[in-house]
């Protein structure tokens, strides 16, 4: 039987790790900071007590899940990494050369052993598992992606956030403040996702353009996002402009393609107003996608679509998950 380590267990990422793990037979070490150690966690039927990370403790468990910050990552995912399997959900090693950053079902087959694992950040790994089959078949020449973003992305307490702050809204112009994005979430929009780079986008969405160019070994594919966070509470929605290499004669054939690839399920009747959404998304293993028509842009070379995965899922735990199965294979 394997052991398990989930640092950071009491935050969005680490419950839902939490919940994936329930109905497995691997023993599970319930970790996070002093503040939650000694409390009791109940997921689903099983009920844990947390204990404070240590170095010590990861290292007596076979795969070690970080789902804490970044800074914490770098201080100790490469140390944790010398005795576990290490995967780790911030962006702290994605972009290192050595480090493999892994959407099992698209790049799966590159993994050569290594114990420090990167899991992509979310909106690149819920467009991956519907870029990876098409760039197969008809190879990406650009990408426009547009994300639509939850509030549970940015953790636990900014999801209770949105929440309060819906509770209590009565009209604009009052307060406007916020501990977990740059402005009210609650009946919003808010054009910026992390901090700004020196080149005008958002960290988020230069993430979206390394990841997705890492993933799909196309080092120098040209890729262009704009990040925006929605009072939605859970599950991420991405609307794709896809430029291809090869024409793509057949819509049909397109939808096919995505219905067999792991992990999507094709959501596309708008007759029947039947499209992928985030309330339909939530809670789903599958990245729904929808909307595939041909660009008017691009012609019969051009896709454009329209995506919605649960981002805690698809987008962190489920993967990471998959990394664990195909790192213990
Ligand atoms: N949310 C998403 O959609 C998403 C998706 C993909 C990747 N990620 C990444 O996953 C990571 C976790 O994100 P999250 O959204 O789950 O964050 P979160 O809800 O804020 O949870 C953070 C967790 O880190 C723990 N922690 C903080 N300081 C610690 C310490 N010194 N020692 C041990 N544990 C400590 C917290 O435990 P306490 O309760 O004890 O404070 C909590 O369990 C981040 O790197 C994030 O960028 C998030």
């Amino acid at each position: 039987m394997k052991k398990i380590a989930v640092v950071g267990c009491t935050g969005a990422v680490g419950l839902t790790m939490l919940e994936l793990l329930e109905n497995t037979d691997y023993a599970v070490e319930c970790m996070a900071s002093a503040r939650s150690a000694g409390q009791t966690l109940k997921v689903g039927s099983r009920s844990y007590l947390i204990s404070e990370f240590s170095v010590e403790a990861c290292a007596a468990c076979d795969i070690v899940f970080l789902c804490v910050s970044g800074k914490f990552a770098l201080q100790y995912g490469r140390q944790l990494s010398e005795s576990s399997f290490v995967i780790d959900n911030s962006s702290a090693f994605r972009y290192e050369p050595d480090v493999p950053l892994l959407v099992p079902p698209v790049n799966g087959a590159a993994y050569q052993g290594e114990k420090l694992i990167a899991n992509p950040n979310c909106s690149s790994a819920i467009a991956l598992m519907v870029l990876g089959p098409l760039h197969l078949a008809y190879e990406l020449d650009s990408l426009i992606v547009s994300t639509y973003q939850a509030a549970s992305g940015a953790g636990k307490p900014a999801m209770l956030e949105l929440v309060e702050n819906t509770k209590h809204f009565s009209d604009y112009g009052e307060s406007n403040s916020s501990s977990n994005f740059p402005y009210n979430l609650a009946f919003n929009v808010i054009p910026q996702v992390d901090q700004f780079e020196s080149n005008g986008y958002t960290k988020e969405e230069m993430k979206v353009v390394w990841e997705v160019r890492k993933v799909l070994a196309c080092p120098d594919l040209p890729i262009s996002t704009t990040a925006v966070r929605v009072p939605t509470l859970r599950s991420h929605a991405e609307s794709l402009t896809i430029k291809f290499k090869q024409p793509v004669n057949s819509l049909s054939a397109v939808r096919a393609l995505l219905q067999r690839s792991p992990g999507v399920e094709v959501i596309d009747r708008p007759d029947e107003k039947r499209y992928p959404m985030p309330m339909t998304s939530t809670y789903k293993h599958a990245v729904e996608v929808g909307r595939i028509r041909h660009n008017l842009i691009y012609g019969d070379c051009g896709l454009d679509m329209f995506i919605s995965g649960d981002q805690l899922l698809r987008g962190a735990s489920l993967n990471a998950f998959e990394i664990m199965q195909l790192v213990s294979a």
